[in-house]
């Protein structure tokens, strides 16, 4: 029999565990000085048992927080049922995910393909555009992220990320932001698809104009494009399933990872029927993709979601974040902007002395891009969460 005592993890400092990661890791991020080693609710804890105040949720996956204990349950459970089992048999868990999925979906996306993370929709929905339309280029946005993969990295915008790696595999131009006549102007006889965020998020937290989500549906449609809307960031946290369908546009391929399953690796690309049925047997594919274990975690988190209310509590809640912040009337702060729980703060400096002056202050926040601090607090947040926020902001802006 084997045993059921699982070992335990060697006891570490702080200094200790970032040595080994220096150490072991291929240096590819700019490491905090702190170990996350455990999370409870809105805060997380390091090594040292410092707590601080999760105001990013680990970019934007952690929604239902740490440890939330019906989570939890659910997963403990599917661990003792099944936690692998590829697609090419069925499962009751997957059968479940697609029903919920389903219920948040619009009419019109009524396909799912799962997979393990946000790039990894994104690969998906790029391929399902080229095999759809027998075209190959892509319209996106300038200052739009959605992933390194190389496909992914090809609608990505930012000359850090795509240099070292070009040409990349899929043509691409990056068109101004809010500007249906710029990605108008850029289409031509080789592109299949127009790849947008509702809400840029590494980019910036840039909101997109209703209008213009409406103007580039005209436009795909009007030239047979596949409007692929990316959902990833935006997904879950900005009062509604996804930000592109609460203001008024249903792409043509909808991709969401992050928070769909409170930060149990997943990805999902929803398409419709029509392009669905224009795909062969076998023109993509994922061994871990809906897994068991993945389509228990999506599921628990949907009905959470829906059930506690937090899409209209993240519209609440982040409305009064942003109001809160505006009150402040700082004058090192530019602009305060988002919709939900995805929020921009924008400085009128570099925004890295300010985060580390958070975190010393136990407030875990982000940038995106270089003078914007950037707030993905878990949705389960309460007032008393925005107080301690309000109280560590305003001490770190004086
Ligand atoms: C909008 C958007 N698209 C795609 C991605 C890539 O997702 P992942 O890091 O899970 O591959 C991200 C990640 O930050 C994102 O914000």
């Amino acid at each position: 029999m084997p045993t059921a005592t699982a070992a335990a993890i060697t006891t570490r400092t702080d200094a200790e565990i970032l040595e080994i990661e220096r150490a072991e890791l291929i240096p590819l991020y700019a490491k905090r000085d702190i170990a996350l080693v455990r999370g409870e609710g809105s805060y997380l804890f390091d090594a040292a048992g410092r707590r601080y105040l999760d105001a990013m949720s680990n970019y934007g996956v952690a929604s239902l927080g740490h440890a939330h204990p019906r989570f939890t349950a659910a997963l403990t459970d599917q661990l003792n049922q099944l936690t692998t089992g590829h697609q090419s048999f069925g499962n009751d868990v997957r059968a479940e995910l697609l029903t919920e999925i389903a219920t948040i979906a619009p009419e019109a996306l009524s396909r799912s393909f799962l997979s393990n993370s946000g790039a990894e929709a994104v690969e998906a929905a790029l391929k399902f555009a080229q095999a759809f339309t027998g075209k190959r280029g892509l319209i996106a946005a300038r200052r739009g992220y959605h992933g390194r993969t190389l496909g992914a990295l090809s609608a990505t915008a930012d000359k850090k990320y795509r240099e070292p790696f070009e040409p990349l595999p899929i043509p691409s131009t990056h068109v101004a932001w809010n500007s249906p006549e710029a990605l108008e102007a850029a289409i031509d006889d080789g592109t299949a698809a127009i790849v947008l965020e509702p809400i840029q998020g590494e980019g910036g937290i840039h909101v997109a104009d209703p209008a213009y989500l409406a103007a580039v549906r005209e436009i795909a449609t009007n030239n047979n494009l596949v409007l692929i809307v990316d959902e990833i960031q935006s997904g879950f946290r900005t009062g509604a399933p996804f930000a592109s369908v609460a203001m008024g546009t249903v792409p043509d391929i909808v991709v969401t990872a992050k928070a769909l399953a409170n930060g149990f690796p997943i990805g999902l690309t929803l398409v419709t029927e029509e392009i669905s049925a224009s795909l062969p047997s076998g023109a993509h594919g994922s061994t871990f993709g809906g897994n068991p274990l993945a389509a228990r975690a999506a599921v628990e988190t949907l009905r959470i979601y829906r059930e506690d209310g937090l899409y209209e509590h993240a519209a609440t809640l982040g409305a009064e974040v942003v109001s809160r912040i505006e009150a402040l009337q700082n004058p090192g702060i530019r602009d305060v902007r988002g919709r939900g729980l995805m929020i921009g703060i924008e400085l009128k400096q570099k925004s890295t002395p300010v985060l580390r002056g958070l975190q010393e202050r136990g407030v875990l926040a982000l940038p995106a891009g270089s003078t914007v601090i950037r707030l993905l607090a878990p949705l389960i947040w309460e007032r008393r969460q925005v107080d301690e926020l309000m109280i560590a902001l305003a001490d770190v802006l004086s």
